[in-house]
């Protein structure tokens, strides 16, 4: 059966388009500046110029600024209660034109108009009701915490309008005001947005509109007066981001790149995976950072599914973005198509089999035909790449063992799909993929309620639900932590002339801890270390580079900690307090002997009850059953993050390092720990207690040295997941942060300010937890 032409009407675009002069400027402090600097916006479909929009100075930039700290007090001020009916306007305002919007939206990137209906438009004005409502509940469900500020939005060309609802909605729900940039191909959708955002009451400032290309991102990202940026986009431009925040103390979040698995085990309704397939990589023309373009497909059932596949290829219709029957539309941009046609056709120059259905683009305008790729080695571009386009790259399996490694087999971890009819099997496969969303038998989903967001270099933090509110929120416990401690550093503290080794003297070099048994240093070489006095009192192995990947290795074997229960973790944290608890004298005359201390004492007690409070924490940790508007359930599941580096503070050597490790380690993460360069012979003695506590050997790593040297090595260490350094460097932690962005690990850094670690609020609580996790969402549709 053919179908004719369903064309939806541009009329109501156009005249909108028509009503500006087809020349917009920047919206600012709730007013429209003159049109300047202006850039072309085409239509991809037919090439025609829809607008001409504006490039922002970096004095534009500075005005949005200004705008936004000067609304945001008053954005808090209004609560929660004002800010939830502004957000529940806005939805309601999407609502009513949506048609506007899913048209001008599809006139300007391409996508048909089918997707910009049914999916664009109504998750937009969900992510709106849905945040209202947070908005509402803040003072209640995030008592504990604050708005950020003022936010700074960056976001890409493939879904403009709804990568503007995920940005803008947690944002204000929060009590921040916003500068937002829409990415320079699609700024139609943000600029009418603008006038909702008038139309809805919504206080000057509070969004500020900035349109143009990567410099105004670059501007916004640099600007001093941002205090978080949130940014979706490519890998590269994610870790260029990162590097230029390093040190700023600004908040950042990252939705990056993806090579997403889907995996299709030999007893999975096939039909319905084909379906499914379809939805994942020819939604939106694959310009889906999480779509599934990795198809592997268990052996057994290959051929037979390939053919399917290539059957419902032949059917999907390529065209007018306008027409209402059509499946794919236009690229984004004829820049793409040519990015594209190269990763192809480099992967036919290597010998892959490149398939495609019958029939041809239209001949005008940015189009990519659905383009299937077998044959394609583990090494070929097109099977590590982000492609970014409607192109599939398959494969086989035999075992679903080897769906997992071939899964997990990228620097990527946004998303992946698992099709089988056991839910056992699923259940089993979507834990062991380190992604950030699974959906089995179904793809694409995505709801307000659940987080999305990636492991790996797609990223880290979430948008979406509760986690995503945290990202534009800080805990109060920040703003309570002390100015800079006197005394952090060793560098600071001066040569000290070695003396008399006292009665805690160790009668040799003092060595490192790893895999579970006591190690000498590579290097063979030593510092000494004094006491409070001056006084010598050991020496202890200086760790190196090859230290820390012996230990990063014996983290890594040491994976059965990542499994073990967390109800066994919590009784090997509680065995550790007792252990602790039997020499508590002797580690209390140690740490006097170190920090010169008088109350000792109160830093063991406060660690042993540190080490019950976190061993508590480690089965209450839960993650959520979300009920979005599907047949079925999505399990946020808290998950470790996996290897931990964790350079621990000088301040409270022993109740330092016991509050930063054992929350790693309650929530199953593995733990390579450079104990206070100062003071570090507390941790020292507590390789004893570690040996008759039970806790698998690899699972807590000791290497003592240089803070600087040894965080530099964790941070450029590509199998180590995050950093953590607490030693109150400024420099030191700002380094780190620049360093990690070559793997995009996860940070959390003290900076210069101290931390009392004996003060709870400082100390305890979900923000830590936060930092020991990252969440997954599992979505399980139901259906006999
Ligand atoms: P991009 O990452 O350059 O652009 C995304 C946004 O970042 C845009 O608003 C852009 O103006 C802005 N930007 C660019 N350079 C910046 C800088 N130095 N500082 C701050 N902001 C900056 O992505 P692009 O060039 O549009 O697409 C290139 C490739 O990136 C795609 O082919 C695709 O592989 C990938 N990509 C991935 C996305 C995802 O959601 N994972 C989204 C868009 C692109």
């Amino acid at each position: 059966m053919d179908y004719g032409p369903a064309p939806e009407s541009t009329k109501e675009a156009h005249a909108w388009l028509d009503q500006h002069g087809r020349r917009f400027g920047l919206f600012i402090d709730d007013a429209w500046s003159e049109a300047a600097d202006t850039f072309g916006s085409f239509n991809p479909a037919d090439g025609s110029e829809l607008a001409q929009v504006t490039q922002a100075s970096d004095d534009d930039v500075e005005r949005a600024v200004q705008a936004a700290r000067r609304a945001q007090p008053g954005w808090v001020a209004l609560g929660g209660h004002g800010r939830a009916r502004i957000l529940y306007a806005l939805a309601r305002l999407l609502q009513r034109h949506a048609r506007l919007f899913a048209v001008l939206e599809t006139l300007d990137n391409g996508k048909t108009i089918r997707e910009t209906r049914d999916a664009d438009l109504p998750l937009a004005a969900r992510h709106f009701y849905h945040h209202a409502g947070w908005a509402q509940l803040q003072s209640e469900e995030f008592a504990d915490y604050r708005a950020v500020g003022v936010v700074g939005q960056i976001v890409p060309w493939n879904f403009p309008l709804l990568m503007l609802a995920w940005k803008i909605a947690p944002a204000l729900a929060a009590g921040n005001t916003v500068v937002f940039k829409p990415a320079e191909y699609t700024s139609l959708t943000a600029l009418l947005f603008a006038e909702i955002c008038q139309q809805a009451g919504l206080p000057a400032g509070v969004v500020n509109i900035v349109t143009g290309d990567g410099r105004v991102g670059e501007a916004i990202v640099n600007h001093p007066g941002i205090d978080k940026i949130a940014f979706t986009g490519s890998t590269e431009v994610g870790r260029m981001i990162r590097k230029s925040t390093a040190g700023s103390g600004k908040k950042l979040s990252l939705e990056l790149g993806g090579k997403s698995p889907f995996i299709v085990f030999e007893d999975a309704d096939l039909d319905a995976a084909v379906e499914g397939l379809v939805d994942s990589i020819w939604f939106n023309q694959g310009q889906v950072c999480c779509a599934g373009s990795r198809l592997l497909v268990q052996e057994s059932v290959y051929p037979r599914f390939i053919a399917k596949v290539k059957a419902r290829m032949q059917n999907l219709r390529v065209g007018s973005p306008l027409d209402k029957s059509n499946d794919i539309g236009a690229l984004v941009d004829p820049v793409q198509q040519q990015r594209i046609h190269g990763l192809v056709e480099s992967a036919r120059a290597e010998g892959c089999e490149i398939w495609q259905p019958d029939g041809a683009a239209p001949a005008e305008g940015a189009w990519y035909l659905p383009t299937l790729i077998t044959g394609a080695s583990t090494s070929a571009a097109v099977a590590h790449t982000e492609i970014f386009g409607p192109v599939l790259v398959a494969s086989s399996f035999r075992t679903p063992g080897e769906a997992v490694q071939l899964a997990n087999n990228t620097t990527y971890g946004l998303a992946a799909c698992v099709w089988s009819e056991s839910i056992s099997l699923a259940l089993d496969v979507a834990p062991q993929i380190k992604a950030g969303v699974v959906w089995i038998n179904t793809a694409n989903q995505f709801d307000a309620a659940c987080g999305f967001g990636g492991y790996k270099e797609s990223g880290f933090g979430r948008e979406g639900g509760r986690e995503g509110m945290v990202e534009y929120l800080v805990p109060l416990s920040e703003d309570a932590r002390p100015a800079a401690p006197a005394s952090t550093r060793m560098a600071d503290k001066g040569q000290v002339t070695p003396q008399d080794a006292g009665p805690f003297a160790l009668d040799r070099t003092a060595k490192l801890y790893i895999g579970g048994k006591q190690a000498r240093p590579d290097g063979a070489y030593s510092r000494a270390i004094h006491g409070a006095d001056g006084s010598y009192l050991a020496d202890i192995g200086e760790g190196s580079r090859k230290d820390i990947r012996n230990a990063v290795e014996a983290a890594h074997k040491a994976s059965g900690w990542a499994r073990a229960t967390a109800h066994n973790r919590a009784q090997v944290l509680y065995y550790l307090a007792e252990n602790l608890a039997i020499r508590a004298d002797e580690f209390a005359a140690r740490i006097a002997r170190q920090t010169g201390a008088k109350d000792a004492d109160k830093e063991v007690q406060a660690s042993i009850e540190r080490l019950f409070y976190w061993a508590a924490w480690a089965d209450k940790y839960d993650g959520q059953a979300h009920q979005p508007p599907m047949h079925g359930i999505t399990v946020a599941l808290n998950e470790p993050v996996g290897v931990i580096g964790i350079v621990c503070p000088n301040e409270q050597p022993l109740l330092g390092f016991v509050s930063l490790v054992a929350p790693a380690l309650a929530l199953g993460n593995r733990v390579v720990a450079v104990p206070s360069e100062m003071h570090p012979l507390s941790a020292l003695d507590l390789y004893q207690v570690l040996d008759t506590s039970d806790l698998p050997g690899g699972a807590l790593n000791i290497v003592t040295g240089s803070a600087d040297e040894l965080a530099r090595t964790l941070a450029t260490h590509f199998d180590v997941d995050a950093v953590w350094r607490h030693d109150g460097s400024l420099d030191g932690c700002a380094e780190v942060e620049r360093l990690s962005a070559e793997s995009l690990k996860r940070t959390w850094t003290g900076g210069a300010k101290g931390r009392d670690w004996f003060d709870a609020r400082q100390t305890c609580g979900r923000a830590v937890l936060q930092h020991a996790s990252q969440v997954k969402n599992v979505w399980i549709p139901y259906g006999a």
